[in-house]
């Protein structure tokens, strides 16, 4: 095609849209216009557009230039009709809206609290209100704290190596270090009762909540790493049924109504006598950790003296609350940091 075929053509479109945008005065007319001029799929722009390519090459880029002029001006005529057509109220409905407000917007992301975390915050909210102070202790220990000191002897089986996450030492295998300089991931949180009442007098009345560590093979109900609420009331005159009420409360705070407690016998070296507390829900007594009196041993330990205050201590696993509380069924889903799962909480 000539060029100047090509722009009369373009000037005859020019003229013809800019009559009829101007002529255009309710919503129809200017769409009906629209569509036949700047449609996308057969408008008469669209149309010409095409033609370019049959310029010949030398023509082509004044036929571009001139093609983008009747552009403008066709635009320029819409522009006009559209304010006019849309001020004079003709119609409300919207052509081509640049934001439509009914969408949904897009979602931020906000990250949120891990349940373990959640769950360790409302426990201590509620050991808070019977009274106790939050403490942390290390996570890594001497066999003093982890063992001597809560009563448990050399042979005893919860010191095997392996049970529990011994460290190398000074660059020597965990096997060769002896038992003073050994030090270990700590296997339970009792650990903490032994720091607390070192360096502090009684009457001493704490929690405390943390990691503990064992080389337990990871099922539904068991983790390497796992959480525990460690609880120690020690003052003249501190009793069982003392124990048993406080463990009444918290379980009736936590899970909510009137919880029933049971105690059954049990051992650990650190109490005497040993329990092991039940609660019970759902009509299912469910077991939610070790409790005690203070052993006497365990009170010189630490340089108080039996005939002067006792105390009761006890040991819950926090994981297995925030199961119960939630449920969860399986342990590893806590860690398995699938999002599909955590944003539940
Ligand atoms: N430390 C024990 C464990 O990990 C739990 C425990 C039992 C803690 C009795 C206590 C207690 O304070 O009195 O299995």
């Amino acid at each position: 095609m000539e060029l100047q075929e090509f722009v009369a053509s373009l000037e005859s479109l020019a003229l013809q849209a800019e009559k009829a945008f101007d002529n255009a005065n309710s919503a129809e007319e200017f769409e009906a216009a629209r569509v036949q001029f700047v449609g996308a799929r057969s408008g008469q722009m669209k149309a010409i557009q095409k033609e370019l390519g049959s310029v010949q090459a030398e023509s082509r880029p004044e036929a571009g230039k001139k093609l983008n002029e009747a552009k403008n001006r066709i635009q320029a005529a819409l522009d006009a009709a559209q304010v006019r057509v849309d001020s004079s109220g003709a119609s409300t409905k919207v052509t081509g809206p640049l934001l439509d407000p009914t969408l949904p917007g897009t979602r931020r992301h906000l990250g949120r609290v891990h349940p373990i975390t959640q769950t360790i915050e409302h426990l201590k909210e509620i050991m808070g209100r019977l009274g106790f102070a939050v403490v942390e202790g290390p996570e890594v220990e001497d066999t003093w704290h982890n063992f001597i000191a809560l009563n448990i002897p050399e042979d005893h089986p919860a010191r095997d190596p392996l049970d529990n996450f011994y460290l190398s030492v000074a660059g020597k295998t965990a096997v060769d270090v002896n038992a003073d300089e050994a030090r270990l991931l700590r296997s339970q949180t009792s650990t903490v009762q032994i720091r607390v009442m070192e360096a502090n007098p009684p009457p001493v009345r704490i929690i405390s909540l943390g990691r503990v560590y064992r080389p337990d093979p990871a099922d539904a109900t068991h983790f390497p790493m796992f959480h525990q609420m460690e609880g120690l009331w020690i003052e003249r005159g501190v009793n069982m049924a003392q124990l048993k009420s406080v463990l009444r409360m918290f379980a009736t705070s936590y899970l909510g109504g009137d919880v029933t407690i049971r105690f059954r016998p049990s051992f650990f070296p650190f109490t005497e006598p040993s329990v092991e507390a039940d609660f019970l829900w759902n009509d299912q007594w469910i077991e939610f950790g070790g409790a005690g009196m203070v052993d006497p041993n365990v009170l010189k330990a630490v340089g108080y003296d039996p005939e002067q205050v006792t105390g009761f201590a006890f040991g819950l696993g926090v994981e297995r609350l925030c199961m119960r509380r939630h449920g969860v069924l399986d342990i590893r889903d806590l860690y398995r940091n699938d999002l599909r799962f955590l944003h539940q909480f």
